[in-house]
């Protein structure tokens, strides 16, 4: 299985965090296309909508052979509706892992007992990993979790009955739910949720930059990282992070031409997995892109320009804001 593959080669798993609107099939071929993303987990979908068969909710878990190896992501909190949406899962798209959401911490999501709230409640949780793990046969099932609901020691007593019940991977974000995201990940909690783990477990959370990878797997020891901001507007994290481990500016490595490139390539899957109206859900994508902090550089009247790049219509409209994009930063 691809855990153990990667573990038994001494090398640590760098992986795109779920994202829901933002890891999908597009996102994901980029990450790959540029490389060193060892594995991508696919935002996560409902169980109720995939039981239901609803056509919407199974095409978010389609895919094309280039993004292989990949995680699909579910969220629920009915054990039996979760089997069988994973069972549906492997049958539609056989993703090489199935992911349980257990660190959601949007109203919509926890009012169902669904995501973080999972954490409330053990018992039910490994009911929920029990019945997964016995309809998923011998592919491997993680599970994403936070700290804790409130209490951020949780996961110490957590991650044990998660395991016990058949989870074969953890990947822990150091916040609880009702911090949502203020504060910071505690990456000092995440080295103590490793040396409960007896399973790999992956560091989330606040790794942003990709020097920063090398002091997150330093201070935790985690068995790899799994990194989801940090990748929006930058596809090439993994590739800078295992290229330039210590460099804090790695990013400018990226030539302005070669973020240009990459835009127009990712807008265009964007375009041909959603259609031409993708091109005004694609503008999420844009802003990431051009932050300053993205580019690692700030350049003078981008403000005025960033205001027109998020109201394109159509992709020649992308491709003249590039052009001025890139007359803009080599002056
Ligand atoms: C736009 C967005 C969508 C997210 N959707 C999901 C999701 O579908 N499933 C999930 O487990 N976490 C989701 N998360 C949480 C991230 O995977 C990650 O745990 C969190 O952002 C902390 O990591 P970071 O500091 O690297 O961003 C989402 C986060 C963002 C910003």
């Amino acid at each position: 299985m691809w855990i153990n593959d990667i573990i038994q080669k001494n090398k640590k798993i760098y992986a795109l965090s779920p994202m829901a609107d933002m890891t999908d099939s597009a996102f994901c071929q980029i990450v790959r296309q540029i490389g060193g993303a060892d594995i991508v987990f696919r935002e996560m979908v409902s169980s109720e909508a995939i039981v239901r068969d609803n056509e919407k909710t199974l095409g978010m878990t389609d895919f094309v052979e280039a993004e292989r190896p990949i995680v699909q992501q579910i969220f629920g909190a009915n054990p039996t509706t979760m089997a069988r949406a994973a069972a549906k899962v492997m049958e539609h798209a056989n993703p090489e892992g199935i992911d349980i959401n257990m660190g959601c911490p949007v109203y919509k999501i926890t009012s169902n007992f669904n995501g973080c709230a999972l954490m409330k409640d053990a018992d039910l949780a490994a009911k929920i990993v029990k019945e997964v793990k016995a309809a998923i046969g011998n592919t491997p099932l993680s599970v994403k979790i936070r700290l804790g609901w409130s209490d951020p020691d949780t996961f110490k007593t957590f991650i044990p009955v998660v395991e016990q019940a058949g989870a074969q991977l953890i990947t822990i974000h150091g916040r609880t739910k009702a911090q949502g995201y203020s504060g910071k990940s505690d990456w000092a909690r995440i080295a103590e949720a490793k040396n409960i783990a007896t399973v790999p477990l992956l560091a989330n959370g606040d790794i942003h930059e990709p020097h920063q990878v090398k002091e997150v797997l330093d201070q935790t020891n985690a068995d790899g990282v799994l990194i989801a901001r940090g990748a929006l507007g930058n596809p090439w994290f993994f590739y800078l992070a295992k290229s330039f481990p210590e460099d804090s500016h790695a990013i400018q490595k990226i030539t302005p031409n070669e973020r240009v490139r990459i835009i127009m390539a990712h807008a265009q899957k964007h375009v041909e997995q959603y259609g031409e109206r993708g091109i005004v859900t694609f503008r999420k994508h844009l802003s990431w892109y051009v932050k300053s902090q993205k580019i690692g550089a700030i350049i003078p009247g981008i403000k005025e320009w960033r205001g027109k790049l998020v109201r394109i219509t159509s992709i020649a409209e992308l491709e003249t804001l590039l052009e001025e994009f890139l007359i803009m930063i080599k002056q």
